[in-house]
């Protein structure tokens, strides 16, 4: 390989048939006289037909400038070179790091020599060791093209904002529970908004038999396993649902806040007495029926209950998970639009409740297609007041445009699946971590079950990993009428 142009941090080198760099390798450029060496990735490869690059290559092939001597020039001889040259192809690699005294910077503003400069590849175990990407706390994400383990630290997985996306079907779920897993094995409390019903078996092997995590996984089905009393839930939980979930104006609301101080002063917060209470209240007429619609809503969910002994006492297994770690599936399969707004905004109340009394230290959020229950300005609150409060949050999407863009301004990592489509390739290429070129260029390209991880995780040298498999019994198949018989 040939050192040929550097422009910005993006480097073109020449690289001849036999060498097959491709995308997303890397390579490393050393500069002995310097001492000093640059890491760089590539993104592209094209055909070296530029002119120029082929005078390069016929100056420097190994005998490609010598003049042929005697009088017998079989112009065949020099066919190989010319079928050399044609093949030969140029690698357009961005610059990732210097490399001196084996300490990584981030500058790339020093040119190597391009005639003593020697180009070779960069094993990713070598990378891996250089970058400081392995820790204390592994995760085995999968292997790399060479062969070797992509292992991140969990702890780069700490108090921060993740990104898993890529088109339908390419792994994304399959990551997130990889992940999932692996954190409730360090103790970790990790909690889910799972829309499709598919990680309720994470504690089982695909042969049906209980893995390590099988006392660990907290299923929780609205309406079923879990209901809420009256009772247990504090007003501004409630107040949260009326008014975020339900959209219930501001007169409603306060007229109901009264009512619930009096329901609650006599010891009568109950869903029956607050339906009669709704019936009986002397108001505006408009107030009446605001209040009262919210009323059905709240029971047509069949998330509340009377029955003190029906209630779920989430906060008990937020405790449970508290030492030993554990997940908290909330099934939102088969729950209505609204519903599932309830729900999720009782969850996230109940949380931040949790981790504001110091009852638990950190949760770790997953959310599935988010935009679906997560309300306008929990986005915001997400990345700023939950984050300090300590939920650290991992968006999971096909669709990257229905991510707000102050999440990907904010997000630390993004495990990036194939995607083809332009739009959503440009959608993630504002993460403030990510760099357009990387992402459009190797993307595109990426078989299934393959990502990009990029960001802290991978120490900002972005990574493609096939995606391990995991001894889980899967549920996120897609539903199929014609199905293959092997
Ligand atoms: N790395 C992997 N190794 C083995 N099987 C995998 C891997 N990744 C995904 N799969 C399988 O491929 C199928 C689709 O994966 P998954 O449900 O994770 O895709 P998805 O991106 O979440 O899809 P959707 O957009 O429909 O939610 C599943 O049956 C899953 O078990
Ligand atoms: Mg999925």
């Amino acid at each position: 390989m040939k050192l040929y142009k550097k422009e910005g941090n993006i480097l073109q080198i020449i690289s001849f048939p036999t060498e097959n760099a491709e995308k997303g390798d890397y390579l490393l450029v050393e500069d002995g006289y310097a001492g000093k060496a640059l890491i760089a990735q590539v993104i592209d490869v094209q055909f070296a037909a530029v002119p120029g690059v082929l005078e390069e290559l016929l100056r420097t092939l190994p005998d490609g400038g010598e003049p042929l001597q005697g009088e017998d020039i079989d112009p065949m001889e020099i066919a190989p070179h010319i079928t050399y040259i044609q093949d030969a192809s140029l690698l357009i690699c961005k610059i990732r790091a210097t490399l001196e005294n084996d300490m990584l910077s981030p500058s790339s503003s020093w040119l190597p020599s391009r005639s003593q400069s020697t180009i070779k590849k960069l094993s990713t175990p070598l990378l891996i060791k250089l970058a400081k990407i392995e820790g204390k706390l592994p995760i085995i994400l999968g292997g790399t093209k060479d062969s070797t383990l992509l292992t991140i630290d969990a702890s780069s997985l700490d108090g921060t904002l993740n990104i898993i996306t890529g088109k339908k079907g390419c792994g994304k779920s399959h990551l997130s529970k990889l992940l999932m897993v692996s954190l409730v094995g360090y103790k970790a409390t990790v909690v889910i908004f799972d829309l499709n019903g598919e990680y309720g078996n994470l504690g089982v092997t695909n042969d049906g038999k209980r893995n390590l995590y099988y006392g660990k996984i907290h299923v929780f089905t609205p309406g079923q396993n879990f209901k809420v009393a009256l009772e247990q839930l504090n007003l501004n939980t409630v107040m949260g649902i009326l008014v975020n979930a339900l959209h219930l104006p501001g007169t409603s609301a306060r007229e109901f806040r009264r009512l619930w101080k009096s329901l609650k002063e006599r010891g009568k917060l109950s869903m029956q007495e607050l339906g009669e209470a709704i019936r009986d209240l002397n108001c505006n007429q408009h107030v009446r029926d605001a209040l009262a619609s919210r009323f059905h809503s709240f029971v047509n969910s069949g998330f509340f209950t009377d029955c003190l002994a029906e209630a779920t006492l989430m906060d008990e297994t937020l405790m449970k998970t508290k030492d030993a770690g554990g997940a908290l599936v909330i099934n939102l399969k088969n729950t209505s639009n609204v519903d599932r707004q309830i729900i999720v905004e009782y969850v996230l109340g109940k949380l931040v409740d949790s981790l504001q009394n110091w009852k638990l230290r950190a949760v770790f959020l997953f959310a599935e297609e988010a935009h679906l229950y997560l309300r306008e300005t929990y986005w915001d609150d997400i990345v700023t007041r939950m984050r300090h409060y300590g939920i650290f949050t991992t968006f999971i999407t096909n669709q990257p445009d229905t991510i707000q863009e102050t999440i990907y301004r904010q997000a630390d990592n993004i495990f990036l699946f194939n995607f083809t489509n332009e739009h959503d390739l440009d959608v993630v290429s504002r993460a403030a971590r990510v760099d357009a070129e990387t992402v459009h260029s190797i993307a595109r390209d990426l078989p299934p079950h393959h990502c990009l991880a990029l960001g802290r995780v991978v120490c900002d040298f972005p990574i493609v990993a096939r995606v391990r498999a995991l001894d889980i019994k899967t549920m996120g198949e897609t539903r199929l009428f014609f199905k293959t018989v092997n």
